[in-house]
């Protein structure tokens, strides 16, 4: 009820805002590293060049926990911004709450059900219509790695956990940071995704974390992936607690540390300080995870507007999303590969090439899965517990027993 009565205050007060604000869109993101600063920055101007304007309302801090938390204190308060960078299973989240406008007519004319995979339209959709534009598909499950550094300590680059174990030794004892990571629970949540997919394998992963089936989740394995993920503990420097996830790529950049266990937006990273892939750093999937391929969908839900100027203006920025110019341009500085089907691949580097065909053949075999630690996977409260257990477990010198107890526990009485 107390939505209902600050909805109808929200949209009494859009009613009498100034007209002046009509084609222009307030959209809420979290993307300021450089990487995703430039590509955020390219919506702004490909909707200022058709005539819409940017109200720019940014919260810092990856991941989006953030971001999520002043979006509902401003949503609460009967103010939600034009758009919001919404996705996975909060966006019905939202849709329940009766906040998202419905942009069906755009998709429709555009053909939206035809220009994307189901996988991630059906995320795009409330009660069966769109009330949201997917801007690109990341692949969580990647190793970032700096190859002068590994030929500097005799390494090779690791496919398999036990083999990632020796190697990063190696660069241990050459004197590098052998995993840049930086201590903030959303890192935590996405190296021990990588471990679980990677120890566990793509069916275990999906019965265990997007399931939440408890006898997978009270298994050996859940123990096995808590001895693994507790093992890396000793590879990450005393400096990482609080580190920002691009801090650590840059360290990765600068040759500073040889890995780091991160999505495809470390790849902005990369392109901003004018490195290549296959030279100056090189992509591989996430130990044990080749054939598989956790997906996370960035969007942008729309909420709804009683100001006609105002969702016309939502509507051109939903429709210049799927563009195939837009679809290009972000994902060539985000470090993802376009949402769109059928975009010519040319301009895409060999990573994103890797990304576009894992995510076919991976569709095929079931490897296809989706993240867990950022959240496409299962409610806030399921992705919470996890988030806590994993940073908890990570952080303290628990056994792997007791870290899988405490997660078994902690998802049950979430779910
Ligand atoms: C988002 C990415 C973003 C990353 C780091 C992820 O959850 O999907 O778009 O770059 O967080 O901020």
């Amino acid at each position: 009820m107390k939505f209902k009565l600050s909805v109808l205050a929200a949209a009494t007060a859009m009613a009498i805002s100034p007209v002046s604000q009509a084609s222009e869109v307030e959209v809420l993101h979290w993307w300021t590293s450089g990487g995703e600063a430039a590509s955020v920055q390219f919506l702004k101007e490909k909707l200022n060049n058709e005539g819409v304007g940017w109200s720019d309302f940014a919260v810092a801090g990856g991941g989006g926990e953030s971001a999520m938390t002043v979006l509902k204190s401003r949503a609460i308060s009967g103010n939600p911004p034009t758009a919001a960078q919404i996705k996975g299973p909060s966006i019905q989240e939202w849709g329940d709450l009766g906040f998202l406008a419905d942009i069906n007519d755009v998709a429709t004319d555009a053909g939206w059900d035809d220009l994307l995979p189901g996988v991630v339209s059906d995320v795009m959709k409330f009660e069966g219509k769109y009330v949201a534009a997917p801007v690109n598909v990341h692949r969580v499950n990647w190793l970032w790695a700096n190859p002068e550094v590994f030929t500097k300590a005799g390494a090779t680059i690791p496919t398999t956990w036990d083999d990632f174990m020796v190697q990063a030794q190696k660069l241990k004892d050459a004197g590098f940071v052998a995993l840049a990571h930086g201590g903030q629970a959303w890192q935590d949540a996405t190296v021990f995704e990588a471990v679980v997919l990677g120890v566990g394998g793509a069916d275990y992963y999906q019965k265990a974390f997007v399931e939440g089936d408890m006898d997978a989740l009270n298994s050996a394995t859940t123990v096995e992936v808590f001895e693994t993920f507790g093992q890396l503990r000793q590879f990450i420097d005393a400096n990482s607690p609080g580190r920002d996830w691009n801090v650590a790529t840059s360290m990765v950049i600068n040759g500073e540390a040889g890995m780091q266990i991160m999505g495809d937006w470390a790849k902005g990273e990369f392109k901003v300080a004018g490195k290549n892939s296959g030279t100056d750093y090189v992509c591989v999937a996430a130990p044990g995870t080749s054939g598989s391929f956790t997906f996370n969908v960035d969007s942008f839900a729309f909420f709804n507007q009683s100001d006609a100027g105002k969702a016309d203006a939502q509507k051109a920025m939903a429709d210049a999303i799927l563009s195939v110019e837009f679809q290009e341009v972000f994902n060539l500085n985000k470090g993802s590969i376009p949402a769109r089907l059928g975009m010519d691949r040319a301009a895409f580097d060999s990573c994103a090439h890797d990304s576009m065909d894992a995510f076919v053949a991976s569709s095929q075999t079931g490897g296809l899965v989706p993240s867990f630690a950022h959240g496409m996977a299962v409610s806030e409260a399921v992705s919470g517990a996890i988030y806590d257990t994993a940073t908890n477990y990570f952080n303290s010198s628990d056994s792997a027993e007791e870290g899988a107890k405490q997660l078994v526990a902690a998802i049950a009485a979430a779910q």
